[in-house]
């Protein structure tokens, strides 16, 4: 999927999508605020950002970083990402290749890594491995990984059940709601089930059956392009769950559970040093600020 060049139409088809892409998909203030607070006491980081996720980038230039390198394997995604920045981008060094290509040049280069969901695209254990491996190479001893993760939970997600839950609690309580709220209340229950999609896809080891995600986001995509069909919120139905949702096509592939995780994480040499649950969407517990430490040498 490396994508060098970015395609003018397929750049502005993840523009349309994006304005459907609501909480917990997005990250929103809490969110920020945890990543910030993560690589806090670190004075003017060099960052590395794990996908280009507009909201993080903005954060580190806020944060007057010495240096901002971004990693995304999608260049029609990296394109977008820069055009909905909230700040100047122009110094960002964008680099389009997979994260789990090991880099000489940045070796030694970062005092954090962050990222939104970036292990929860990684194979568990191996892909996880590899990038803990890479990043001990990037991160300097005292730096730290910061990103948000989705764990696996004994409770278990039920979608059919919770997609009729959250439709029924919208048309009751959307109903009497000025459009534009109405929408984003709309925008957020959706990003609520496709996030919880990934916990009911994962078998008892956390690995989500992408086939079966796939299926159950499709069908429910049909039945809300029924129940909605007009306006904005049929655009959004699209973009989440139906044709515009593949425009940024990424797959979310495993929900580890966070002991394993620290184990894998010790073996790099890092230290888990919290992991503090994010709000109760999808399932209380489920979604975490990880905060990895890099150990001295
Ligand atoms: C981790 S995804 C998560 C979605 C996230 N909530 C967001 O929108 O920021 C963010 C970005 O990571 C990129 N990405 C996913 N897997 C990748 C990989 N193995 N190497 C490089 N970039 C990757 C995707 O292209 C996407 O733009």
């Amino acid at each position: 999927m490396n994508e060098q060049r970015p395609s003018a139409e397929a750049v502005e088809r993840i523009l349309k999508g994006w304005r459907y892409f609501g909480h917990p998909i997005r990250p929103g203030p809490a969110e920020v605020a945890a990543v910030e607070k993560g690589i806090a006491g670190i004075d003017r980081p060099r960052v590395l950002a794990l996908g280009a996720t507009p909201e993080l980038i903005d954060l580190a230039i806020g944060l007057d970083a010495r240096r901002v390198t971004a990693i995304d394997w999608n260049g029609n995604a990296a394109e977008a990402m820069r055009r909905l920045a909230g700040r100047d981008w122009s110094g960002v060094e964008m680099i389009i290749a997979d994260w789990r290509e090991r880099r000489e040049e940045l070796a030694a280069s970062f005092d954090a890594a962050v990222g939104d969901g970036t292990f929860t695209f990684m194979g568990f254990p191996d892909d996880w491995r590899l990038l803990f491996g890479i990043l001990r190479d990037y991160i300097v001893p005292g730096g730290v990984v910061v990103t948000r993760e989705t764990f696996r939970t004994r409770e278990r997600f039920d979608f059919t059940r919770r997609a009729e839950e959250a439709t029924a609690r919208f048309d009751e309580n959307g109903r009497d709601l000025p459009p534009e709220k109405r929408l984003f209340v709309f925008r957020d229950m959706l990003a609520y089930l496709r996030m919880g999609s990934v916990i009911a896809a994962a078998d008892g080891t956390g690995v989500v059956d992408i086939a079966k995600r796939r299926s159950m986001c499709d069908q429910l995509g049909v039945e809300l392009a029924r129940r909605y069909p007009e306006g904005d919120m049929a655009q959004a139905v699209d973009a989440i769950f139906g044709k515009l949702a593949k425009a940024r096509p990424i797959e979310a592939v495993s929900t580890a559970s966070m002991e394993e995780a620290r184990g894998v994480i010790e073996e790099f040499g890092f230290r888990l040093e919290s992991c503090e649950p994010l709000g109760d969407l999808p399932l209380p517990g489920a979604v975490r600020s990880m905060v990895v430490r890099r150990e001295e040498d």
